[in-house]
């Protein structure tokens, strides 16, 4: 894994090409502090590049997975400082969303606890929620007399109707995991007693699918939200093409080969058999 400096707000863990990285401020419920978000950009930037990194989880220690921004250190402590604010939120932005959000790997958020105001952004940002069912949700920004600010009430549209958004955020009343899941916020919602088995069993499926095409297929998704059909259309062609150039181990022919010539494999009942799962980088 690659060398890291030690972080005094985050604890990173890796094994089997799965890195889990907690935001460890539990006595403040991992609410995010100028000094948390410093290291969570320099780790992100690391594991984008680091072969033993397959899949990201991101968690939370103790009772919260975040309680959103610091509102000590990252709101009172930079008022009168507009050089620190700017920096701060340069800082936040960063790694919250376009570092995750832009992750070459497959990222999931598995919360843990109290995910509130800001914390909306890495949930959305992550490709897949988890959530355990004791888990509890708010837009609280309304209760603060701001607005769901930096970026959350755009990548909101990602991922939640303009109704429940716009319930919420006017409300700022909290939900519970079950609320989160039908209004599809969190992908899933499994009991607490079973979230980090659950994840690390979904994480582990995904560390050993092809890299190169996991990485084209969540990029493709992301990407043509934005598109015309027309633009979609080409888009999706030229990222073909790409794939099969960066594919190393050259899933196609190895799939189709399997499936047509050895009958060895049923895509519908397992994937194919890869000969040599490489460690994938972000080159
Ligand atoms: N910013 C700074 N400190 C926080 C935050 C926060 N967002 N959330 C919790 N803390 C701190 C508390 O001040 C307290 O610190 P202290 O021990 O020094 O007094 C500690 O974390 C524990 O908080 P409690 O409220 O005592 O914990 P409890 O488990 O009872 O409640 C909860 C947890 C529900 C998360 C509650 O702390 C809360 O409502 N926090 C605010 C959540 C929020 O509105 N976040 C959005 C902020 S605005 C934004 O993100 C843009």
């Amino acid at each position: 894994m690659a060398e890291r400096k030690p972080y005094e707000n985050i604890h990173v863990d890796n094994a089997d090409g799965i890195t889990t990285v907690t935001l460890n401020r539990p006595d403040k419920r991992n609410a995010m502090s100028p000094a948390l978000d410093e290291e969570m950009l320099d780790c992100i930037l690391k594991l984008e590049a680091d072969p033993d990194t397959r899949v990201l989880i991101l968690t939370g220690a103790g009772e919260a997975w975040s309680a959103g921004m610091d509102l000590k250190l990252y709101f009172r402590a930079l008022e009168g400082n507009p050089a620190g604010r700017i920096k701060a939120e340069w800082t936040t932005h960063q790694w919250r969303w376009y570092r995750l959000y832009n992750f070459p790997k497959p990222t999931i958020a598995m919360v843990n606890g109290y995910c509130f105001g800001g914390a909306f952004t890495q949930l959305i940002a992550c490709d897949i929620a988890i959530a355990a069912d004791t888990a509890r949700f708010g837009l609280s920004e309304i209760n603060w007399g701001v607005i769901p600010g930096g970026l959350v009430s755009k990548v909101l549209s990602i991922s939640m109707n303009y109704r429940d958004s716009m319930y919420y955020a006017l409300s700022g009343e909290s939900f519970g995991a079950a609320d989160a899941e039908r209004m599809g916020l969190v992908t899933k919602v499994v009991p607490a007693a079973s979230l980090k088995h659950d994840v690390m069993k979904l994480a582990k499926h995904l560390s050993e699918l092809n890299p190169e095409a996991v990485r084209a297929t969540k990029q493709a998704v992301k990407t043509v939200r934005d598109m015309s059909m027309d633009q979609a259309h080409e888009y999706l062609m030229a990222k073909s093409g790409q794939l099969a150039y960066r594919d190393k181990e050259n899933g196609y022919a190895t799939g189709i080969k399997q499936f047509i010539d050895d009958k060895t494999f049923r895509p519908g009942l397992q994937p194919y058999t890869r000969k040599a799962p490489a460690k994938h980088g972000a080159a």
